[in-house]
């Protein structure tokens, strides 16, 4: 059989970006309630029949492999508080086109969860941690969590997770005097410590003002010594990496506002919902979710991933004087 070529012509967007990559935020919910990503009320949670099914998500990935897709990353919320996250890890890592499966996580339930994720043939886990001081944890996330985290991060490294990334997002009065500690990490495991710039978006309890740029955080890390820049890898994401001389990690930076890296961007993100956002800085989206439950075929399915790829921006707007404020909630994106 001949397939149809709408389900197989590799997805290239307009600026000639070839898109390979898809994260897949699983659930909206979340055990913690970060500065940066929850507002102070109530987040509206999804109704249950708003969430894709792991069998409608399991469709969109084998969908978008024909279409190119070679990479996907678990999100959330918090991917870890759906049940049956396991068995969709496995399934995803058993599809022979994808190459690389991982999963980003706020560690919480990582030290009860690493065995099964191991097994389930996951090696790559991102954990999000922004202090290495407990009640700062405490402060940050709203939630005394740190130490669970913490041995988490610790089972995962014992269970032979590589690598492990830890990431950090970097703000102004919040944690920026621990910058240097979480570079520190990097010398005594083989973590990969990333800092992230702080992006304002959706409606959080930061602000512009509590955003510190890369050059700035670079220029505290150097105190321990010389950045020496990592050659780059296929799978890389957008961290600029470096290691710190003699360093058993690595420190990445992701700097989505000074440096931004719009031009190799080559990834698409599905929401909960079954949205397919082509930018995580614009609020545009095609709903996959209508092509799911409309009884239409693979090609309705494969119609909205070339809709978005076809929509994508060249470029976020963000800082930009012309900025168009991003509304949704992180929490619901994945980050
Ligand atoms: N700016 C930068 N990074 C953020 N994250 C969540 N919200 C923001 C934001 N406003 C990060 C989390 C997590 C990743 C998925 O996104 O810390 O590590
Ligand atoms: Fe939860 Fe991650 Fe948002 Fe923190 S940043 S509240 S861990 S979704």
């Amino acid at each position: 059989m001949i397939s149809s070529p709408s389900l197989t012509a590799p997805l290239t967007d307009p600026e000639h970006r070839a898109i390979r990559y898809l994260r897949l935020s699983i659930t909206d919910r979340c055990n913690l309630r970060c500065l940066y990503c929850a507002p102070d009320g109530r987040v509206p949670r999804l109704a249950h029949d708003q969430i894709l099914s792991y069998e409608e998500i399991l469709r969109v990935v084998q969908v978008g492999v024909g279409l190119g897709i070679r990479k996907v990353r678990v999100t959330g919320g918090e991917p870890l508080v759906r049940k049956g996250v396991v068995d969709l890890l496995r399934r995803l890592v058993a599809i022979p086109e994808i190459e690389d499966v991982s999963l980003t996580t706020n560690g919480v339930l990582l030290e009860s969860c690493a065995k099964a994720i191991f097994d389930a043939g996951v090696r790559r886990i991102n954990v999000s941690l922004d202090s290495l001081n407990r009640q700062r944890y405490a402060h940050i996330t709203g939630y005394d969590r740190f130490d669970r985290v913490w041995a988490g991060i610790l089972r995962a490294h014992a269970m032979g997770f590589s690598p492990i990334k830890i990431n950090v997002v970097a703000m102004r009065r919040i944690n920026d005097d621990e910058i240097a500690d979480f570079a520190r990490l990097s010398m005594a495991y083989p973590f990969h410590i990333r800092f992230i710039e702080y992006m304002p978006i959706g409606n959080s309890r930061t602000t512009v003002q509590d955003q510190i740029l890369t050059p700035e955080i670079q220029d505290r890390i150097r105190v321990l010594g010389e950045l020496v820049p990592v050659e780059g890898q296929k799978n890389d994401g957008p961290a600029r990496r470096f290691r710190i001389s003699g360093a058993k990690g690595e420190v990445g930076f992701i700097s989505a506002l000074s440096q931004h890296f719009c031009d190799q961007c080559n990834r698409l993100r599905l929401t909960a919902d079954g949205k397919l956002r082509a930018c995580l800085l614009s609020d545009r989206y095609e709903s996959l979710k209508e092509a799911l439950r409309s009884g239409k075929g693979d090609a309705a399915v494969a119609d909205v991933f070339r809709t978005a790829v076809q929509k994508k921006w060249a470029g976020h707007r963000l800082g930009a004087d012309d900025t168009v404020p991003v509304t949704e909630f992180m929490q619901k994106i994945g980050g």
